[in-house]
């Protein structure tokens, strides 16, 4: 099995997520810049060795068959738009993703810079999002995000193809994406009690509500997806904040989320736009609105190595 990209580090503080679609004509320059990617990193990484610095790329599912000719992951599609009663999870274009992890904000904007200059007029930015470690892992809406991430194993088990399920593609993850804006206006002006049951969880401490007083249009309620022996089923988010400081300037939550398979993400979505039992909807959107929605495959460091034709 192949070795993952560097999606299990540590939090860094400050992330970078860059969508691009590829042009007609500039699938060359794009199959060049995953291989380059690696060598862009270890470029800036040695001026300043000390420094976390990290990047992830991720192809989607329209570009996988115009730049290998070759078999593509399994379970690889576009993200699946959903429309609920109320809340509409929007699919829009993106065939590269990059994801800059570091606890340097310039090194992170130097990896971006040398590789869209590479990329060149190859391709079309459709969203370039600089996200920012808030405090202790919050979310600017105010509550910690991640807690109830896998670690250690768990964690590499849940963003993992196995080789059973995919032999070609082993040791790869799926990654979906989607940049959420939040009306904070409307979010501040709710008592802190009421963000709690939004959440599942109290907002300073962090301590999860019990089943007898969790809403069950909490987020954390409706995201929460056990399996047939009740455990549940992961994925692994990197969520980061984003966006303008002042007045109505837009700003809100990066989502990104590794799995194994596409299946668990998209019954959490389904879950929280379209509801359980449909029309229970997560409240959380009733103030937050996913402006993007973008579904991706991150191959093993050996297939970017060695790009099949
Ligand atoms: C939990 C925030 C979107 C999946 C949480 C928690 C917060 C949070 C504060 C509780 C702490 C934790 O365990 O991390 C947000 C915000 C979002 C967002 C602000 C967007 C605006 C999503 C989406 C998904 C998702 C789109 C999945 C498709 C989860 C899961 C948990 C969680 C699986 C853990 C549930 C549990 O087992 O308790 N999120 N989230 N989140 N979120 Fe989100």
């Amino acid at each position: 099995m192949g070795t993952g990209q560097h999606i299990l580090t540590s939090k860094t503080p400050t992330a970078v997520f860059l969508v691009v679609t590829v042009d007609d004509g500039g699938e060359q320059a794009a199959r060049d810049a995953l291989e380059g990617l690696a060598g862009i990193v270890t470029t800036v990484s040695s001026r300043v060795p000390d420094a976390t610095l990290c990047a992830v790329v991720a192809i989607g599912s329209d570009a996988w068959d115009r730049l290998f000719s070759g078999p593509r992951p399994a379970e690889l599609h576009p993200f699946v738009e959903l429309t609920g009663e109320v809340h509409t999870a929007p699919a829009t274009p993106g065939d590269l993703l990059l994801h800059i992890k570091s606890d340097r904000a310039d090194l992170a904007y130097e990896v971006g810079r040398l590789w869209t200059t590479q990329l060149g007029d190859a391709v079309t930015t459709v969203d370039e999002t600089h996200g920012f470690r808030y405090f202790d892992m919050r979310d600017l809406i105010g509550f910690v995000d991640g807690t109830e991430n896998p670690n250690g194993p768990d964690a590499v088990s849940a963003i993992t193809v196995d080789p059973d399920q995919d032999p070609d593609f082993a040791g790869g993850s799926y990654v979906a994406v989607q940049r959420y804006v939040t009306e904070f206006s409307e979010w501040n002006a709710l008592p802190t009690s009421d963000q709690e049951d939004a959440i599942g969880r109290s907002k300073l401490e962090n301590v999860e509500m019990d089943d007898d007083t969790k809403p069950s249009n909490a987020h954390t309620a409706l995201t929460n997806l056990p399996d047939v022996d009740g455990k549940p089923q992961d994925i692994v988010r990197d969520n980061m904040p984003y966006g303008d400081i002042a007045g109505d300037g837009v700003k809100g939550t990066y989502f990104i989320a590794y799995s194994k398979t596409p299946a668990i993400t998209e019954e959490m979505l389904r879950h929280m736009f379209l509801g359980d039992p449909p029309g229970n909807h997560d409240r959380l959107l009733d103030f937050t609105t996913a402006v993007t929605g973008t579904q991706f495959f991150a191959p093993t460091a050996e297939f970017l190595a060695d790009l099949p034709p």
